[in-house]
């Protein structure tokens, strides 16, 4: 990372513990927090979920692919991105351009057993519907070689707790 404000993206697999571990990092590294599904939400004054079922995933897609955007152009700090936003090809060239600034990408890495009770494969999660522990693991099997090329650092969060995960990261980053 070079010298400034520590700029640091968290892209992962929902229940990797993105927004957890990144607000831990946050305040370590001293600086803000941020996180592109709760700017989605702003945007559209709703929730995540409901943007799924009453706009579809493409209109998600682009409201999310849009916070990205304007997050990694203006936020100095620590963001953590949506599990799908990765699949995005601008988001993909964003973050590229980012690691080319001196940006710390990190893939928080985890496995479904330990994702499990984090998610908690409720309804909240629209792209789990109908049996959520294979879809997580289809859309894992899909996403791990985006998350691996894109990343800077790779760290595992299994069963370990946020805070020591969050040293990991700070320690790599
Ligand atoms: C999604 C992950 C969610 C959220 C949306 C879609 C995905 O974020 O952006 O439900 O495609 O995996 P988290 O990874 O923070 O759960």
């Amino acid at each position: 990372m070079t010298a400034g404000v520590p700029r640091v993206v968290l892209i992962g697999p929902p229940g990797s513990g993105k927004t957890t571990v990144g607000r831990l990092l946050a305040q370590r590294l001293g600086v803000a927090f941020r996180d592109t599904d709760a700017d989605v939400e702003e945007t559209a004054g709703k929730a995540v979920a409901e943007i799924f079922v009453v706009d579809g995933e493409p209109h998600f897609r682009q409201l999310e692919r849009e916070a990205v955007t304007t997050a990694l152009a203006s936020h100095p700090g620590v963001l953590a991105l949506g599990g799908g936003a990765v699949m995005d090809e601008h988001t993909q060239r964003a973050l590229e351009g980012y690691v080319a600034g001196g940006g710390a990408v990190v893939f928080l890495d985890v496995s479904l057993a330990h994702a499990a009770p984090r998610v908690g494969f409720n309804q909240s999660r629209p792209l789990l519907v109908g049996n959520p522990r294979a879809r997580w693991v289809e859309l894992m099997q899909l996403r791990r070689p985006t998350y691996e090329r894109l990343a800077t650092v790779h760290v595992v969060s299994d069963e370990r707790p946020p805070q020591e995960v969050a040293a990991q990261v700070h320690a790599g980053v």
